[in-house]
């Protein structure tokens, strides 16, 4: 690509401001920043930020509140109130599995910027005994969900684990997954992929530039899985595998239930060519969107979206009316998601998130602005329910099945490495007393349970390996009539009492 063809396609789309620093740059710059504008279709990237900027002017919030209904109750499943039914659904989803049907698909292409490290959130560390990470931690539930459905079935399977990463991410998860090999997991069945970029645009339309030859790019949001599921070939290799369902979920929650066979199950048994899973909401401020119909289509109405007025709504039973927490976990049969990717996904519009972004001025100057100067683009990964033909919702105790890692310790004491790492062990000392075991102090009295996240002063240490157990299950013939002081870790190798700072 020659200086004066991208001279020419810059001047056609109203973005030369991208070279007026060009002679200040070094021949090292110049190539990099030459590279980087031959890439972009700057038409597009127009057309991008005109529909996105039209669907986001003022008075939305108002407009979009009073489309809302709430979701109908036939399209709710609930591991509390159809008890009864969970057997069912999960030997629908371990059968499935059984039959190398169903692939997970991480979201791991965010910039984990409210957590603050340099490196993918899937790395961190939030501080267990075993010092696992996120990765390990979902690498090994996938590992023992294929064994508990090869032994309920008698066949060797597999759950291939499709990892979307972004230019941000990409490296550093390769490196660290291949440095642990890929944490006993077969490298071909850990497929990583990346996501798309965009430019982050000033409010006339102008890309921004955060150095005299460096271009401000931001990862497309974790909607942008539909463009990326066609460019780079996801969706052919789901195809040649014989997947026929996929579970997509975020990489923060420390909880989550990849594969949730029940989920699967759930949704196969509806005939939902798309689910999504839910906690309740019961604080109006929490940080989460929320699944309502909107329209009549579903869709998930995210925080910032919603005014306070309509997220303090209550009904009768004083439950908030919009309840149904998004929690970033999704279904979707292959052939919905070949239908979003050929059809749908290009009609999407982003969305705009207004932001502080860094620039450098027409003499060159870095200027960081106090307030918002510009946009980002993002879609979001909810943007297709509303093409859904059968679409079902799937609520979960929370305690059970969520807890987000969104902000460092240093932060307010949400959603941190703290709150995340008591949750996971408060669940796993769940998981003993369900089998029968018992806590007691250093003195020898019983220890009451924790029942929710985190909530105990100092909580007990417990924590049980995903190779051990998914959900709790296989517990009772180590624990079962025996008494246990903190700290108690349960793993392969069988149950160790080891001494605090071990
Ligand atoms: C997200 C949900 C919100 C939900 C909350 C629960 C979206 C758009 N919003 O909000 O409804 O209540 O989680 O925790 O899903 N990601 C990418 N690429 C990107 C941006 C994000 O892969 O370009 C991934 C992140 O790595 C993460 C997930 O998407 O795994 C969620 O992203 P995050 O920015 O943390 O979303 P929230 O604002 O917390």
């Amino acid at each position: 690509m020659d200086i004066s063809g991208v001279e020419q396609r810059l001047k056609e789309a109203g973005q030369s401001h991208l070279l007026h620093l060009w002679l200040e740059l070094g021949p090292e710059e110049q190539a990099q920043l030459l590279q980087d504008l031959g890439s972009l279709d700057f038409q597009e990237i127009n057309r991008f930020f005109r529909c996105a900027m039209e669907s986001s002017s003022g008075g939305e919030k108002e407009k979009l509140d009073s489309r809302m209904e709430p979701v109908p109750r036939e399209a709710l499943g609930s591991v509390t109130r159809d008890r009864e039914r969970l057997e069912t659904w999960k030997g629908i989803g371990l059968r499935h599995i059984s039959q190398n049907k169903v692939a997970v698909l991480l979201l791991a292409g965010g910039q984990g910027t409210r957590l603050g490290v340099p490196y993918p959130k899937g790395m961190y560390d939030v501080g267990l005994p075993s010092r696992k990470s996120l990765f390990q931690l979902q690498a090994e539930r996938i590992l023992r969900l294929e064994q508990l459905a090869e032994q309920t079935h008698q066949t060797k399977c597999c759950i291939p684990w499709y990892i979307m990463t972004s230019a941000r991410t990409m490296a550093a998860t390769r490196e660290f997954l291949s440095r642990h090999n890929f944490f006993g997991l077969r490298k071909e069945n850990v497929i990583l992929f990346q996501q798309g970029m965009l430019p982050a645009m000033d409010y006339s339309g102008k890309i921004i530039l955060e150095a005299k030859g460096k271009i401000s790019m931001a990862p497309d949001g974790n909607g942008g899985l539909y463009r990326a599921l066609g460019t780079q070939g996801i969706v052919g290799d789901m195809e040649q595998r014989g997947i026929e369902c996929v579970h997509v979920y975020g990489v923060d929650n420390i909880l989550v239930k990849v594969a949730d066979p029940s989920f699967i199950g759930f949704c196969i048994e509806k005939g939902a060519d798309c689910g999504a899973k839910v906690v309740e909401k019961t604080d109006p401020a929490e940080p989460v969107g929320v699944l309502c119909k909107v329209d009549g289509r579903y869709q998930v109405v995210e925080y910032s979206e919603i005014t306070s007025e309509t997220a303090e709504k209550r009904g009768p039973d004083t439950h908030l009316v919009f309840n149904a927490g998004n929690i970033t976990n999704h279904f979707f049969t292959l052939s919905f998601l070949k239908d979003v990717v050929n059809l749908h996904e290009p009609r999407l519009r982003h969305h705009v998130a207004r932001k502080k972004i860094p620039f450098v001025n027409a003499k060159g100057q870095l200027i960081k602005p106090d307030s918002p100067n510009g946009i980002k683009m993002e879609k979001f990964i909810f943007d297709i329910f509303q093409f859904a033909k059968t679409f079902v919702v799937y609520e979960v105790v929370r305690d059970d099945e969520f807890s987000a890692l969104k902000n460092a310790d240093s932060q307010n004491g949400k959603d941190s490495p703290t709150t995340a790492r008591q949750a996971l062990m408060a669940l796993h000392q769940r998981w003993v007393l369900n089998a029968g075991g018992h806590f007691i102090s250093k003195t020898g009295t019983q220890l009451p349970a924790v029942h929710s996240n985190g909530a105990a002063d100092q909580p007990i240490i417990c924590e049980i390996s995903p190779l051990v157990s998914y959900g709790g299950e296989g517990l009772e013939r180590m624990v079962n009539g025996k008494k246990f002081c903190s700290p108690l870790v349960i793993d392969e190798a069988g149950v160790h009492q080891p001494a605090l700072g071990e």
